[in-house]
């Protein structure tokens, strides 16, 4: 099949520890036809989606060791139509770019766009987890969204619980993550202001969540592919860090998953299917789930080190098995256009 991975620039891999990588190296071994490109290099030329590619070349055999494969590749620049993929893997990194989801808009009846386009769009900030919760399927922790200052102060006031989260709505890796104290009550109004005011006239939203206790054994990170689990581990945070984000300094350890763990899983693969997200990261802590990332996730190589498993196999045989279902839909109907035209 054709290949084409949207990411960061192949210079800024590190290759011991990058996803996106494994996954390239799977389809080059199985001599897919492979190309890459970064969100800058999206253009329309002459009324047709394009990108300026990087063609790996066919005619070099791919090694089979990553960091080899990583250091031998030799590209062939080219602008390339989008539409001529079968497959395109969103792999940038966040923030979500708007325009690039329009480029893909464009392509996305034509082409498998992993994660689909509009379920990128939807899942994209927080506000997906955080009202998820119903009557019976309490899988999240109780979260308010806001950019009252003075109706979140009164929730925080009013909750019964000492501690409490306090985090902006559209931050990712970690960052602005909070533990906030119920009897600090200078410093949550000071940071309600810090959180809510944005540049001139803007303001931002910021998420008030339930603290789920066990968040300092770490939280745990399940890939889910076509909404199951194909994988997971724990991640331990730093000494005195509440937040387990490998960014700020979180280790991972192996882990199997809980009973509990994967009745959330069932529930929610479902919709991830759905809603177009068919490969994603998501974060458990106590059973509960914090949060979906839909926009490139990691955690392939250390479930890989953990587990003795090459995940990327597995996504790469899905995205195969997608493919070949679409294309053998697309003949069946046209030959049997065929016979209604002849008649
Ligand atoms: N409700 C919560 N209770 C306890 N810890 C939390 C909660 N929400 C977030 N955390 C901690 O902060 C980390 C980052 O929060 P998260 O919502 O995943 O934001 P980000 O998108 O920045 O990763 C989590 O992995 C977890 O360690
Ligand atoms: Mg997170």
């Amino acid at each position: 099949m054709n290949v084409l991975f949207i990411m960061y620039p192949w210079e800024a891999i590190t290759p011991a520890s990058d996803s996106t990588l494994r996954m390239i190296h799977e389809c080059a071994i199985r001599g897919h036809r492979l190309a890459l490109t970064t969100a800058p290099n999206l253009t329309i030329r002459d009324s047709t989606t394009m990108a300026f590619c990087r063609m790996f070349d066919p005619a070099v055999k791919p090694s089979k060791t990553i960091e080899t494969f990583y250091k031998q590749a030799k590209f062939k620049e080219q602008m390339l139509p989008l539409a001529g993929f079968d497959v395109i893997f969103m792999r940038a990194n966040p923030p979500l770019d708007a325009t690039v989801l329009n480029f893909l808009d464009s392509v996305k009846d034509d082409v498998l766009v992993v994660n689909n386009v509009l379920g990128l769009r939807e899942a994209n900030n927080k506000l997906y987890t955080a009202a998820m919760n119903g009557p019976g399927a309490e899988i999240t922790p109780r979260t308010w969204v806001s950019k009252n200052k003075e109706y979140l102060q009164r929730v925080i006031r009013e909750n019964t619980s000492q501690k409490m989260i306090m985090k902006p709505l559209n931050g990712f890796g970690g960052s602005g993550v909070i533990v906030i104290e119920k009897t600090a009550t200078q410093n949550i109004n000071s940071l309600l202001d810090f959180y809510i005011s944005g540049k001139g006239n803007e303001s931002n939203y910021v998420i008030i969540q339930d603290y789920v206790e066990g968040a300092d054994q770490g939280d745990v990170r399940v890939l889910m592919l076509h909404g199951e689990p194909i994988g997971a581990m724990r991640r331990v945070p730093a000494e005195g860090e509440a937040r387990s984000n490998v960014h700020a300094g979180g280790k991972a350890v192996k882990h199997v998953l809980t009973a509990e763990e994967k009745r959330v899983c069932k529930l929610l693969g479902p919709k991830l299917v759905k809603d177009g997200l068919f490969f994603v990261g998501i974060d458990l802590i106590g059973e509960k789930l914090i949060e979906v990332n839909v926009l490139s996730p990691g955690g392939i190589v250390n479930i890989n080190r953990l587990n003795k498993v090459k995940l990327q196999k597995r996504i790469i045989d899905w995205a195969e098995d997608m493919v070949r279902q679409q294309s053998w839909s697309r003949e069946r109907r046209v030959a049997l256009r065929k016979t209604v035209d002849e008649a």
